[in-house]
Protein backbone atom coordinates (compact mmCIF):
# COMPACT_ATOMS: atom_id res chain seq x y z
CA UNK A 1 0.00 0.00 0.00
CA UNK A 2 1.33 3.20 -0.85
CA UNK A 3 2.15 4.68 2.37
CA UNK A 4 1.03 8.19 3.50
CA UNK A 5 1.53 8.39 7.10
CA UNK A 6 0.41 11.54 8.50
CA UNK A 7 3.38 13.62 10.17
CA UNK A 8 1.91 13.74 13.82
CA UNK A 9 4.16 15.63 16.67
CA UNK A 10 3.30 12.27 18.76
CA UNK A 11 2.51 8.82 18.07
CA UNK A 12 -1.26 8.05 17.78
CA UNK A 13 -3.32 5.43 16.85
CA UNK A 14 -2.03 3.74 13.61
CA UNK A 15 -5.28 3.35 11.68
CA UNK A 16 -5.65 7.31 11.61
CA UNK A 17 -2.05 7.99 10.80
CA UNK A 18 -2.47 5.97 7.60
CA UNK A 19 -6.24 6.55 6.65
CA UNK A 20 -6.18 9.02 3.87
CA UNK A 21 -8.12 9.92 0.81
CA UNK A 22 -6.12 9.00 -2.36
CA UNK A 23 -7.25 8.59 -5.59
CA UNK A 24 -5.79 5.51 -7.58
CA UNK A 25 -8.13 2.55 -7.31
CA UNK A 26 -7.34 -0.95 -8.08
CA UNK A 27 -10.31 -1.29 -10.74
CA UNK A 28 -10.11 -4.69 -10.76
CA UNK A 29 -10.26 -6.22 -7.13
CA UNK A 30 -13.46 -6.49 -5.44
CA UNK A 31 -13.81 -5.57 -1.69
CA UNK A 32 -14.79 -8.65 -0.21
CA UNK A 33 -18.10 -8.97 1.19
CA UNK A 34 -17.15 -9.72 4.56
CA UNK A 35 -14.86 -6.78 4.46
CA UNK A 36 -17.57 -4.75 3.56
CA UNK A 37 -20.07 -6.05 6.36
CA UNK A 38 -16.93 -5.16 9.11
CA UNK A 39 -16.54 -1.98 8.16
CA UNK A 40 -20.71 -1.18 8.17
CA UNK A 41 -20.74 -3.46 11.65
CA UNK A 42 -18.20 -0.22 12.54
CA UNK A 43 -20.45 2.30 11.40
CA UNK A 44 -23.01 0.55 13.23
CA UNK A 45 -21.66 0.89 16.59
CA UNK A 46 -20.96 4.52 16.27
CA UNK A 47 -22.47 6.41 19.25
CA UNK A 48 -25.49 9.20 18.41
CA UNK A 49 -27.56 11.31 20.43
CA UNK A 50 -30.03 9.47 21.90
CA UNK A 51 -29.05 6.42 19.98
CA UNK A 52 -31.10 7.81 17.35
CA UNK A 53 -28.53 5.94 14.73
CA UNK A 54 -29.59 8.69 12.34
CA UNK A 55 -26.85 7.47 9.51
CA UNK A 56 -28.33 5.58 6.03
CA UNK A 57 -26.04 4.19 3.72
CA UNK A 58 -26.60 3.10 0.04
CA UNK A 59 -23.62 0.72 -1.06
CA UNK A 60 -23.36 0.84 -5.03
CA UNK A 61 -21.38 -2.47 -6.15
CA UNK A 62 -19.95 -2.02 -9.68
CA UNK A 63 -19.08 -6.14 -9.21
CA UNK A 64 -22.65 -6.81 -7.76
CA UNK A 65 -24.70 -4.71 -9.63
CA UNK A 66 -22.78 -2.56 -12.47
CA UNK A 67 -26.33 -0.49 -13.74
CA UNK A 68 -26.71 0.69 -10.16
CA UNK A 69 -23.02 1.87 -9.99
CA UNK A 70 -23.05 3.54 -13.15
CA UNK A 71 -26.25 5.74 -12.01
CA UNK A 72 -24.08 6.60 -8.52
CA UNK A 73 -21.13 7.28 -10.93
CA UNK A 74 -23.27 9.65 -13.39
CA UNK A 75 -24.26 11.55 -9.66
CA UNK A 76 -20.63 12.29 -8.73
CA UNK A 77 -19.40 15.83 -10.21
CA UNK A 78 -17.26 15.05 -13.39
CA UNK A 79 -13.41 16.18 -11.22
CA UNK A 80 -14.90 12.98 -8.78
CA UNK A 81 -16.06 10.79 -12.10
CA UNK A 82 -12.67 11.12 -13.30
CA UNK A 83 -10.99 8.76 -10.62
CA UNK A 84 -13.93 7.58 -8.08
CA UNK A 85 -15.37 5.62 -11.58
CA UNK A 86 -11.89 2.91 -10.89
CA UNK A 87 -13.39 2.56 -7.33
CA UNK A 88 -15.52 -0.71 -6.99
CA UNK A 89 -17.77 0.67 -4.22
CA UNK A 90 -19.62 4.03 -3.99
CA UNK A 91 -21.42 4.62 -0.57
CA UNK A 92 -23.96 7.34 -0.34
CA UNK A 93 -23.69 8.43 3.05
CA UNK A 94 -27.43 10.46 4.53
CA UNK A 95 -28.76 11.48 7.46
CA UNK A 96 -32.11 11.10 8.60
CA UNK A 97 -33.14 14.45 9.59
CA UNK A 98 -36.08 13.64 12.22
CA UNK A 99 -36.03 11.63 15.77
CA UNK A 100 -38.37 8.92 15.82
CA UNK A 101 -40.85 11.18 17.40
CA UNK A 102 -40.83 13.34 14.60
CA UNK A 103 -38.90 16.23 16.05
CA UNK A 104 -35.49 17.36 14.49
CA UNK A 105 -32.09 15.74 14.82
CA UNK A 106 -29.73 18.99 14.64
CA UNK A 107 -26.54 16.19 15.42
CA UNK A 108 -27.90 13.78 12.12
CA UNK A 109 -24.96 15.06 10.35
CA UNK A 110 -22.57 15.00 13.64
CA UNK A 111 -23.33 11.50 13.62
CA UNK A 112 -23.41 10.26 10.70
CA UNK A 113 -20.05 11.95 10.06
CA UNK A 114 -18.73 9.90 13.10
CA UNK A 115 -20.15 6.53 11.49
CA UNK A 116 -18.28 7.17 8.49
CA UNK A 117 -15.30 8.01 10.59
CA UNK A 118 -15.74 4.70 12.26
CA UNK A 119 -16.33 2.87 8.96
CA UNK A 120 -12.99 4.61 7.44
CA UNK A 121 -10.45 3.16 10.25
CA UNK A 122 -11.93 -0.10 9.93
CA UNK A 123 -11.23 0.18 6.20
CA UNK A 124 -7.77 1.07 6.35
CA UNK A 125 -7.16 -1.63 9.16
CA UNK A 126 -8.94 -4.08 6.43
CA UNK A 127 -6.18 -2.29 3.87
CA UNK A 128 -9.02 -0.23 1.89
CA UNK A 129 -8.98 2.95 1.12
CA UNK A 130 -12.12 5.05 1.84
CA UNK A 131 -12.58 8.65 0.05
CA UNK A 132 -15.52 10.91 0.83
CA UNK A 133 -16.80 13.65 -1.77
CA UNK A 134 -19.03 16.48 -1.23
CA UNK A 135 -18.86 16.53 -4.86
CA UNK A 136 -22.09 15.14 -5.94
CA UNK A 137 -25.26 15.74 -7.56
CA UNK A 138 -27.36 15.44 -3.89
CA UNK A 139 -30.33 16.15 -5.45
CA UNK A 140 -30.16 14.33 -8.14
CA UNK A 141 -29.39 11.31 -6.40
CA UNK A 142 -31.92 11.87 -4.03
CA UNK A 143 -34.61 12.17 -6.94
CA UNK A 144 -33.26 8.80 -8.39
CA UNK A 145 -33.67 6.45 -5.45
CA UNK A 146 -36.66 8.36 -4.45
CA UNK A 147 -35.09 8.98 -0.67
CA UNK A 148 -37.38 11.51 1.64
CA UNK A 149 -37.43 14.66 2.04
CA UNK A 150 -36.35 14.48 5.79
CA UNK A 151 -32.90 12.31 4.95
CA UNK A 152 -30.05 14.28 4.05
CA UNK A 153 -27.47 13.07 1.60
CA UNK A 154 -24.15 14.54 2.88
CA UNK A 155 -21.66 12.51 0.90
CA UNK A 156 -20.55 9.87 -1.57
CA UNK A 157 -17.97 8.40 -0.52
CA UNK A 158 -15.28 5.69 -2.75
CA UNK A 159 -13.76 2.74 -1.39
CA UNK A 160 -11.60 0.24 -2.26
CA UNK A 161 -8.27 -0.93 -2.76
CA UNK A 162 -5.22 1.25 -3.70
CA UNK A 163 -3.28 0.50 -6.75
CA UNK A 164 0.55 -0.22 -6.44
CA UNK A 165 2.42 3.17 -6.66
CA UNK A 166 4.34 1.75 -9.78
CA UNK A 167 1.17 0.99 -11.74
CA UNK A 168 -0.52 5.03 -10.75
CA UNK A 169 -1.69 6.56 -13.64
CA UNK A 170 0.32 9.63 -15.06
CA UNK A 171 -2.73 12.21 -15.13
CA UNK A 172 -2.71 10.82 -10.56
CA UNK A 173 0.51 10.80 -9.69
CA UNK A 174 1.35 14.49 -8.29
CA UNK A 175 -1.76 14.65 -6.86
CA UNK A 176 -1.07 11.37 -4.99
CA UNK A 177 2.31 12.16 -4.12
CA UNK A 178 1.36 15.32 -2.82
CA UNK A 179 1.66 16.59 0.92
CA UNK A 180 -0.53 15.74 3.22
CA UNK A 181 -1.14 18.81 5.62
CA UNK A 182 -2.94 20.16 8.63
CA UNK A 183 -3.57 24.21 10.65
CA UNK A 184 -1.29 23.97 13.86
CA UNK A 185 -2.92 23.02 16.67
CA UNK A 186 -3.58 26.49 17.96
CA UNK A 187 -5.45 26.99 14.96
CA UNK A 188 -8.73 24.69 16.30
CA UNK A 189 -7.79 23.53 20.02
CA UNK A 190 -8.55 26.31 22.50
CA UNK A 191 -8.10 26.07 26.29
CA UNK A 192 -10.72 27.40 28.86
CA UNK A 193 -11.75 30.52 26.63
CA UNK A 194 -12.39 31.46 22.84
CA UNK A 195 -10.30 31.92 20.75
CA UNK A 196 -7.11 30.70 23.34
CA UNK A 197 -5.01 28.77 21.55
CA UNK A 198 -4.05 25.34 23.87
CA UNK A 199 -0.50 25.46 23.11
C1 LIG B 1 -17.11 15.96 3.68
C2 LIG B 1 -15.94 15.80 2.76
C3 LIG B 1 -16.07 16.15 1.42
C4 LIG B 1 -15.00 15.96 0.54
N1 LIG B 1 -15.19 16.20 -0.81
C5 LIG B 1 -14.23 15.86 -1.69
C6 LIG B 1 -14.49 15.91 -3.10
O1 LIG B 1 -15.59 16.22 -3.57
N2 LIG B 1 -13.47 15.54 -3.94
C7 LIG B 1 -12.24 15.15 -3.48
O2 LIG B 1 -11.37 14.81 -4.29
N3 LIG B 1 -11.99 15.07 -2.15
C8 LIG B 1 -12.95 15.40 -1.24
N4 LIG B 1 -12.72 15.26 0.12
C9 LIG B 1 -11.40 14.78 0.61
C10 LIG B 1 -10.63 15.91 1.30
O3 LIG B 1 -10.12 16.78 0.35
C11 LIG B 1 -9.53 15.27 2.19
O4 LIG B 1 -10.13 14.53 3.22
C12 LIG B 1 -8.63 16.35 2.80
O5 LIG B 1 -7.89 17.00 1.80
C13 LIG B 1 -7.65 15.76 3.81
O6 LIG B 1 -6.88 14.75 3.23
P1 LIG B 1 -6.74 13.30 3.88
O7 LIG B 1 -8.16 12.74 3.96
O8 LIG B 1 -5.90 12.52 2.91
O9 LIG B 1 -6.15 13.45 5.21
C14 LIG B 1 -13.76 15.45 1.01
C15 LIG B 1 -13.64 15.10 2.37
C16 LIG B 1 -14.70 15.26 3.23
C17 LIG B 1 -14.56 14.81 4.67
Amino acid sequence: MFDKKADTALPILDELAHRWSGRAYDNDRAVEPSSLTRMLEAARWTPSCFNAQPWRLVIFDRFQDPEAFEMAVGCLVEANQSWAKAAPILILAAADTLFGNGSTNRWAAYDTGAAIMSLSIEATRLGLMVHQMGGFKAGEIKTRLSIPDHVDCLTMIALGYQLPKDQIPEALIEREEGERSRKPLRDGFFEGTWPEPRD
